[in-house]
């Protein structure tokens, strides 16, 4: 396989309790408490990786530390000497999970994205309705540079590109009852928009997220609504600007959507999505909000394109 493998993705929660009832209840994902640091690390096998709950201030994560997507942890048999082989430089290593080895990559050489290298830990996983990480969603300013850690350095492959904007088309009618109708078009305006990069690390993408042009925003009340294209540019410029670039949330492929989200709004989730919207790559896409585990990490839902997606729905 070319490139690298994300074996676990590390989440940190300010309730791991209620994420973990997410997890393991709603979405029936296996739990293998893991030994790490003289206590257990809960971990949820999903596709061919696992998710790791942590509380934000665990030991066990670099700084800083805060609620969201920590790092993901790349499988290497031998971390050191994979850092050494692709001139990554090492800030700290030691024995993790299981007492798995593996080193910490300084975060300014992954353009903000904090990657790990780690000997793979196996972790056991169950078909449902939650069946693979589909994606981890990147904010980037810089796509090329991304492109040239994880694609030319690490030799991850690019999987697809998308460019997304939401354009504003406005025709004026003057209506006369003694000279007849007269409709001019202005031209269309592109309002906001995103620059997407999927690179492949073992069964799901990193998806990389850019403001369209940085030079468009804010406009129109720009980022005033969810759930459309302008909105979700605003989103990435904010996180950018408040956490610089770097994980910004995590999807989970599901293969019907529109039953999913009620079924989870009925199991008192509080969800920003009842139903699928079009998503990237031909996909529909559904949001959970981070309130339900204490704030500031993101989780969503894709029912890709191979499984109906967008097509299914509205095509
Ligand atoms: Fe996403």
């Amino acid at each position: 396989m070319a490139g690298y493998a994300l074996n676990y993705l590390a989440l940190a929660a300010r309730d791991v309790e209620a994420a973990c009832r997410f997890l393991g209840g709603s979405l029936g994902l296996e739990r293998t408490d893991v030994a790490l640091g003289g206590g257990t690390v809960p971990f949820f096998g999903v596709g061919r990786s696992a998710v790791a709950l942590f509380d934000p201030y665990d030991p066990y994560l670099d700084e800083p530390q805060f609620p969201g997507v920590h790092h993901m942890a790349l499988a290497a048999p031998d971390p050191a000497a994979t850092a050494a082989a692709h001139s990554l430089t090492v800030t700290a290593e030691g024995a993790g999970p299981d007492g798995r080895r593996f080193v910490v990559i300084d975060p300014r050489e992954t353009v903000g994205i904090r990657t790990r290298f780690i000997e793979p830990l196996d972790i056991p996983s169950a078909d449902g309705p939650a069946y693979k990480i589909d994606h981890l969603g990147i904010a980037t300013d810089d796509n090329d540079a991304t492109v040239r850690v994880f694609s030319d350095n690490l030799g991850c492959p690019v999987e697809s590109t998308q460019t997304d904007v939401e354009i504003r088309n406005v025709t004026e009618s003057f209506v006369s009852d003694k000279y007849g109708a007269v409709y001019h078009s202005r031209p269309a305006e592109i309002l906001g928009g995103l620059r997407d990069v999927f690179i492949t690390i073992g069964d799901c993408e990193l998806e990389m997220l850019m403001d369209y042009d940085p030079a468009l925003k804010p406009r129109d009340g720009l980022g005033e609504e969810k759930g459309n294209t302008k909105g979700d540019q605003s989103a990435i410029a904010k996180f950018v600007a408040r956490r610089g670039p770097g994980l910004a949330h995590v999807a989970f492929a599901t293969r019907d959507i529109d039953a999913l989200l009620p079924k989870l709004a009925d199991d008192g989730w509080r969800m920003i999505d009842l139903e699928g919207r079009p998503g990237g790559r031909g996909s529909l896409i559904g949001f959970v909000h981070p309130s339900n585990f204490g704030g500031g990490l993101l989780i969503h839902f894709v029912e890709p394109q191979a499984d109906g997606g967008y097509t299914a729905k509205f095509g």
